[in-house]
């Protein structure tokens, strides 16, 4: 089985989660893309999706799923996303896609996430994936030399620039033994606007792709 065969059974595993008349959370990345055209064949049984990313969006509208505004729908029923790395506690790295900060947002805002992976993105220890950073433009210097203070090895995503006009740091080096700790200090650095890590709030469900099939794991 490929690695997106994989993505995609562990997209279309996902269905089983959605709640027939409810708004759902929709995140970003090519597991989601496989989602997201699953999702196309029960359109007529949700009222629509926030998504956290604008190609998100534009996908969703071609396969015709209304695009809500987050402020209007209250909170979501459940939040599908990806991610880069997880962790056997549903901890998550996010933001290969530079999407790290709407999805931050959607997650919090959703009753339940769902991750969908294939089974590569299964680690013991988050932190070989370098983790993504979005910054303030004009702060990006400052934040990067209080991430080598961190213990990490930051490199600017050149020619990159996200939803909301920021800027990506990718810290390479870490090995992320307390991943509520090291997102909390981020979180903190002045000029960071969100850390790909999702560990205060992390995935419930994590549904892996792999030839066996699809795994699930959940929270303890
Ligand atoms: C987007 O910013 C990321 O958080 C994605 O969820 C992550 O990169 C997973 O992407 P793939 O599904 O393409 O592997």
């Amino acid at each position: 089985m490929s690695q997106d065969a994989a993505k995609k059974a562990a997209a279309e595993a996902a269905l089983k989660y959605v709640e027939p008349g409810e708004i759902l959370g929709v995140g970003t990345g090519s597991t989601v893309n496989y989602f997201i055209d699953a999702l196309a064949k029960m359109k007529h049984d949700i009222p629509g999706a926030a998504s956290s990313s604008e190609a998100s969006s534009a996908r969703l509208k071609a396969v015709g799923i209304p695009v809500l505004d987050l402020n209007s729908v209250g909170s979501l029923s459940i939040y599908v996303d990806g991610a880069d790395e997880a962790n056997h506690q549903l901890q998550l790295i996010k933001g290969g896609g530079a999407a790290l900060t709407r999805e931050k947002i959607v997650a919090a805002a959703s009753r339940k996430f769902i991750c969908i992976a294939d089974e590569s993105k299964l680690v013991k220890v988050l932190g070989k994936f370098p983790l993504p950073v979005e910054v303030i433009p004009m702060a990006r210097s400052y934040v990067a030399r209080e991430l080598v203070k961190l213990g990490g090895m930051p490199s600017w995503r050149e020619n990159v620039i996200t939803d909301n006009g920021n800027v990506i740091l990718d810290v390479a080096g870490l090995s992320i033994t307390d991943a509520v700790k090291l997102e909390t200090e981020i979180g903190l650095i002045a000029g960071v606007v969100t850390v790909g890590l999702f560990a205060r709030r992390p995935a419930d469900v994590l549904l892996l792709g792999s030839p066996a099939g699809v795994r699930e794991l959940k929270a303890a």
